[in-house]
């Protein structure tokens, strides 16, 4: 009898365990704060003159890693940039990234061509790895944005020039990350317009 009990209270407490490792995918509060952070990202491009911690600087290459990729060849890496002469090269050297002087952190997301196995879906596996990294860091309170390497041949010399990348590695996209700012709105891109149900059909959403 105190045999089923223990055996009893121990079924009960292993399920509750469950409950809670499993349920962070599925609880609604869980479910409502991943959506309000898509929701609500938004490019960040000016930031304060505060350093990133290393925990932090590991957490957001972790989301990076977390993406999926095709075959799951993970045909990636990742470079964190801290150093402010580098930064300031990166941002010299282009343009569209001039907000990379002000950055405390850039994260340089690169194909790697040695495990891309002769696919071109490199491109959508690190695109997915920079959405995780955007999406991370403003989930940690910090803002990014995502500036354009590939397929910009001048943009991918610079900082192929600067990092010293080695060819079989191709710079993806420069992610400048900080804390924000300034107080950026998201803005709100949903469209029905750009919905269909089933079919093309006559764009009848619903
Ligand atoms: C593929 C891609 C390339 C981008 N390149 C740049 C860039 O070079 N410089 C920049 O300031 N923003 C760049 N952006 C950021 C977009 O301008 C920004 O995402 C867009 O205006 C929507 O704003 P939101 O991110 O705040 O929603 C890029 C975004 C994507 C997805």
């Amino acid at each position: 009898m105190l045999k089923n009990r223990f055996l009893l209270v121990n079924a009960i407490a292993l399920i509750t365990m469950m409950n809670i490792s499993c349920g962070g995918r599925h609880d609604a509060a869980g479910s409502e704060a991943v959506l309000n952070t898509i929701a609500t990202r938004v490019s960040v491009r000016s930031y304060q003159d505060k350093a990133i911690d290393s925990a932090t600087i590991e957490k957001l290459l972790r989301a990076g890693m977390a993406a999926p990729s095709a075959r799951n060849l993970q045909p990636w890496h990742f470079i964190a940039v801290t150093d402010k002469t580098l930064l300031q090269a990166l941002a010299d050297g282009n343009s569209h990234a001039s907000m990379l002087a002000g950055a405390p952190l850039a994260i340089v997301v690169c194909g790697n061509m040695d495990k891309a196995g002769g696919l071109d879906m490199w491109i959508q596996d690190c695109a997915a790895a920079a959405e995780n990294i955007l999406l991370a860091a403003h989930a940690m309170g910090l803002g990014a944005v995502w500036t354009a390497n590939h397929p910009y041949a001048d943009r991918m010399e610079v900082t192929s020039e600067v990092l010293h990348l080695p060819q079989n590695i191709v710079p993806f996209c420069v992610i400048p990350i900080g804390y924000p700012d300034g107080n950026e709105a998201p803005k709100d891109k949903w469209n029905p317009e750009n919905v269909t149900y089933n079919a093309f059909a006559d764009g009848t959403a619903g």
